[in-house]
Formats: C-alpha cells, structure tokens, sequence
C-alpha cells in the first residue's frame, strides 16, 4: 500500500524539533511532497490542504472529531464546544448560532466603536500591543457589559499573548477567579451584552471558551490589518475595507492549523489514514497555494473582486464547526477601520516576519503613528 511523503526527518526527534523551532518552514516543505504529508510529532499526523481534503476532515464530524485532538493542549479551548462532537455539537450550535449571527453581532458595533474611540492611540504605538489591548477591552465590553478593560479578564487572558509553552500550562487560580466573574455575570447578564447568550445557553465555560478562542485570534488579525493599511493607506478607502479584510485573513489566518482525530479509517484519493490517527487542515497552506490562488505571496486584495475557490478559502474554518465568532470579529476589524477613515496611520518600523504559535502572529513590534487626516 503506497503511503503518505514526509518532510526530511532527524534521528529519533523526527520532525519535532523542526515543529518547535519553525513549523511553518516544515509544513511548507511538506505542502510541496504532495496534497497530503506525513509528519512525525509526538504521534503521526496527517496533514493536508486541498479543497478535498478541507472538504472531507471539516464536512465528516463523526469520523474526524475534534475531542483528542491538539486544542485539548490548551486549557483556554479543552472545554465547552470545541471538546463537543457529533451528535451533540450540533444541538449546541444551534443554541448557540443565533446570538452570533450577522444581524445579532451587529447590535455590538456601537459598543465596539466606543472602546476603539476611547482607546485610540497617540502619537507612536506598537500595533502588537494595542490590539491585544484594544480587543480585551472589547471583549469585556460586549461579553460582560463592562465599560471597558476588566482587571480578572486581562489577567485570564495575559498568558495567551506570552511565548510558547506559556499558553499552554495550566492556570488554575486565574481560571477560578475568571469563572467565578462570569457566574456573576450570568446571574444578572447586562442587557445587551453577550452574556444574555451565554446565560440562556451554555453558561460558565462555554463562555470562557469563547473568550479564550476570540481573544489573540482577533488581536492578531487586527496587528496585521493595522500593519498594512499603514503601509498602503488606500486600504483605507471605505469601499475597499471588505477586500482588505479578507486579504489580511487570507494571508494570515490566526487559526493558521486545526487538528481532528479520526474515529474510523478515512480513504482520500485511494489511500488509507488509520482510526484514531491525528489529522490536520491548515488555512495557512491552503491560502498559499499557487494552484488556488495568483501570486499567493502577495497581498492584494482586489484578488476578491473575483471568486473564491470552493473550500479554497477558510480563515474560520468551514462547515458545522465554523468559526462561531467570524461575525464578531469581522465586524470589529470593520469597525476599527471605519474609526481610522479619516486620519492618517504611518508606519514607522516591523517586518514582515511571522511567528506560528497558538496563532499567527507577527514576530516582533510594528511601530506605527497615527495622526490627523
Ligand atoms: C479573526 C479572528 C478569528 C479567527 C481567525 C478564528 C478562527 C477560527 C477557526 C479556524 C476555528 C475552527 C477551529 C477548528 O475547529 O479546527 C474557530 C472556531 C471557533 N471560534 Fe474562532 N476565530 C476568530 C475569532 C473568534 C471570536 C471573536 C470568537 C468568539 C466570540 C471565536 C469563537 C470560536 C469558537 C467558540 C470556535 C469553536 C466552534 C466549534 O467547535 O463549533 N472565534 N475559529
């Protein structure tokens, strides 16, 4: 039976260290072996990225689920939903949809763009840092109804913007104090605010879960959008924000790699992937694939005026586990867009470099200046 390719291995590591040390440089090596590769991490994975592959790991949730897979690695999403399967998931996303949907999200913009306003920068700024500041305060705002910032809240969250393994280990003091400011919350939701959803649905964790699943997803989403519309402030042009938005989340896609386990062996393209083998999707491949996309490399976001490929195009995943918050956070890189129209934002200094941990995030600082129009 012919078998999957693997990238260049090491003795005994396999592919762990170059998975630690620069995982992006390893899957790229992979994606060019074929539209499936082998990786030895601390089990096998197999990891894809055409639109086939996308279609068949997030369209069959009960073969491919997502309990046992890598976000149980994080105690900021080994709860809720996303440790939800098939049958249940679907009853919980059904109670869940409504209150995140397009319409229900759009009653938050007002909320939103006071923070962005109250929290508009001065002068010089690192657009790292301020958006991993400015969506925290948004999230407190529109999940518990706070007027901004909240002190428990940021100290939840803070470890998700540290280096790696700092995401990753357990926090159970933080935890505590974070679950005891939600139930008190949902004892009592602040009219408008989303925890009215949570309150009639899912409670404490589910929304804990999805503070932690919004929070550096977002924030890093935003550093980058800042980074270009710097960069080239045409982006700035009202009619062009909805391309530049889908650029920024085609280039870099905070969920840049999603795992699933497999339940029963799968066949793709006449092969076979074993039961209870780790399987992975990778947005980040599949947006950088020349075969589905002009010049991938490049951010140009007159690239949608045309049509996206089918399952070619998923910076929130796709299918019944799509991202439950891509509605929110489109609205609110939107709506910092519209509060930065009109004034001028320069840049200053940062490259382009990424860094692939939980998420995508630019490597280092990105110093820009935001001044009157
Ligand atoms: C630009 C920002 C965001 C990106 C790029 C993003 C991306 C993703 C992706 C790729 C997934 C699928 C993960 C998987 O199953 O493999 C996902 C799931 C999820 N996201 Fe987001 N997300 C973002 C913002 C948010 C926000 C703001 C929230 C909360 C309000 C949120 C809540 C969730 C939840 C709860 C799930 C799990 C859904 C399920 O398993 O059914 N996300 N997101």
């Amino acid at each position: 039976m012919s078998t999957f390719p693997q990238p260049r291995t090491e003795p005994v590591a396999g592919h762990l260290g170059r998975w630690g040390t620069d995982p992006l440089a390893l899957m790229q090596e992979g994606a060019a072996l074929g539209p499936v590769f082998r990786l030895r991490l601390w089990r096998t994975a197999y990891v894809g990225f055409s639109p086939a592959w996308n279609r068949l790991v997030l369209g069959d949730l009960d073969t491919f689920r997502s309990r046992g897979g890598m976000s149980r690695l994080s105690p900021y999403l080994s709860d809720g939903i996303v440790q939800t399967d098939f049958p249940e998931h679907a009853d919980r996303r059904a109670a869940l949809n409504p209150g995140f949907s397009r319409t229900a999200v759009a009653s938050l913009s007002e909320q939103m763009e006071q923070v962005v306003r109250t929290l508009l920068p001065a002068g010089r700024f690192d657009a790292v840092a301020w958006s991993s500041r400015l969506v925290r305060a948004v999230l407190s705002r529109t999940f518990l109804g706070t007027g901004g910032t909240h002190p428990v809240l940021d100290d939840f969250l803070d470890p998700m913007s540290r280096p790696l393994p700092q995401p990753f280990l357990p926090r159970p003091l933080r935890f505590r104090r974070m679950n005891a400011v939600l139930a008190e919350r949902l004892r009592d939701p602040r009219s408008g605010s989303l925890a009215e959803v949570f309150a009639a649905h899912g409670g404490v964790p589910e929304m804990r879960v999805a503070l932690g699943a919004g929070y550096d997803t977002t924030a890093h989403t935003l550093a980058w959008l800042l980074r270009h519309v710097a960069l080239d402030p045409t982006h700035l042009a009202p009619e062009r924000h909805g391309h530049v938005v889908r650029e920024v989340l085609r280039l870099y896609p905070a969920g840049w790699l999603g795992s699933r386990v497999t339940r029963r062996p799968a066949e793709f393209e006449g092969r076979t992937i074993p039961a209870r083998s780790l399987v992975m999707y990778s947005p980040f491949l599949t947006h950088r694939d020349p075969s589905l996309w002009e010049r991938p490399q490049e951010f140009d976001p007159d690239r949608f005026a045309d049509k996206v490929p089918a399952w070619g195009y998923l910076p929130f995943a796709a299918g019944p586990r799509t991202c439950l918050g891509r509605h929110y956070a489109t609205l609110l890189l939107h709506v910092v867009l519209r509060v930065l129209a009109d004034r001028r934002l320069l840049f200053h200094d940062g490259d382009g470099a990424m860094r692939a941990g939980v998420t995508l995030s630019p490597a280092g600082p990105q110093q820009l200046e935001l001044v009157a129009a």
